[in-house]
């Protein structure tokens, strides 16, 4: 694979993300073909670990990222349009934030910027500000929400995250910019119309839990069920068909007690291999044990 480093705009999460990939990048880039001339299309983008890291090294012709939370969508396009004010607003937040004394006064901010974003009505500036800063102080970063879609992650009890990370927020909306991404918000689905026999699409959906207590489905309200996951590898049919390529990740439900082969079952007639990755949600007694997740795809390297 070619290998095109961008000096020093490296982009990389301006988010802590939930089921983020960093720990698996090396894996996902071996079954990657090299992606120049490619449209590189990611349906589930989230904090878009994939994402910065072949914008960093091997930017394709044509990139789309999608993800069906609106938030986080908005965001993306506001840390690219509006790159200033966006710094100058989470300066300030930034600014309150340091200036309270203890972490109870920090926790109060934490809970009075958390109803403040939950509010309708807010200008997308100020909602993606809110956004970042809770994001950055919530527990584990973790975007949760409730059954009518309002943020209500526990304070995370940092004493000096960094807030407002400058560097990485204007790396990041020249990425976007210079290589010209297409941004949409909505269902997997949409992203079909895009698929040729010169499409890469990496799917990172969220994690069909390995049991019942570690059940964490809440990226939004409607939650990923078994039916979401058969839709999903339709649609994997659908790329196959068009003769486009396909990587996908989830958890290896083999790890289950008893051993469930849901996804093995699934996808019996494409590639599937298992990793070791390092995860925080997960089944394992204290839950930051190293499990295996499995990565399938229809390229045959
Ligand atoms: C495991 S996370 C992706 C993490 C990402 N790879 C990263 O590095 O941060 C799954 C993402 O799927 C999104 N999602 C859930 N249901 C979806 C759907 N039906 N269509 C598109 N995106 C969906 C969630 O909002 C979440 O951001």
């Amino acid at each position: 694979m070619t290998k095109k480093m961008i000096g020093n705009h490296q982009g990389k999460p301006f988010l802590k993300w939930v089921g983020g990939k960093s720990q698996l990048l090396n894996y996902i880039e071996r079954k990657m073909p090299d992606l120049k001339g490619y449209t590189y299309i990611e349906p589930f983008v989230g904090g878009g670990a994939v994402l910065w890291h072949v914008l960093n090294t091997f930017p394709p012709k044509r990139i789309i990222i999608n993800d069906l939370n609106p938030t986080l969508i908005t965001a993306y396009k506001i840390v690219r349009d509006r790159t200033d004010d966006l710094i100058e607003e989470m300066k300030k937040i930034h600014e309150t934030y340091a200036s309270c004394k203890c972490l109870e006064e920090k926790k109060d901010y934490y809970l009075f910027s958390r109803e403040r974003f939950n509010k309708t009505g807010l200008c997308e500036l100020e909602k993606t500000a809110l956004f970042i800063f809770l994001n950055k102080t919530s527990y584990n970063g973790l975007f949760r929400v409730n059954t009518k879609g309002a943020f209500n992650s526990p304070f995370g009890k940092y004493t000096n995250p960094l807030i407002c990370d400058e560097s990485t927020l204007r790396n990041d909306a020249k990425l976007l910019k210079d290589n010209n991404i297409q941004i949409v918000q909505g269902d997997f689905s949409r992203t079909s119309q895009y698929v040729d026999e010169n499409t890469f699409v990496y799917l990172d959906p969220p994690y069909k839990p390995l049991s019942i207590t570690a059940r964490f489905t809440s990226y939004n309200t409607t939650g990923f069920d078994d039916e979401e996951h058969r839709r999903l590898k339709n649609f994997c049919d659908e790329i196959n068909n068009r003769h486009g390529c396909f990587l996908l990740s989830n958890s290896d439900t083999m790890q289950c007690s008893p051993p469930d082969p849901f996804f093995d079952d699934l996808y019996s007639e494409y590639h599937i291999e298992r990793v070791e990755a390092p995860r925080r949600i997960n089944c394992k007694g204290d839950g930051r044990g190293k499990i295996t997740e499995i990565l399938v795809t229809n390229v045959d390297k």
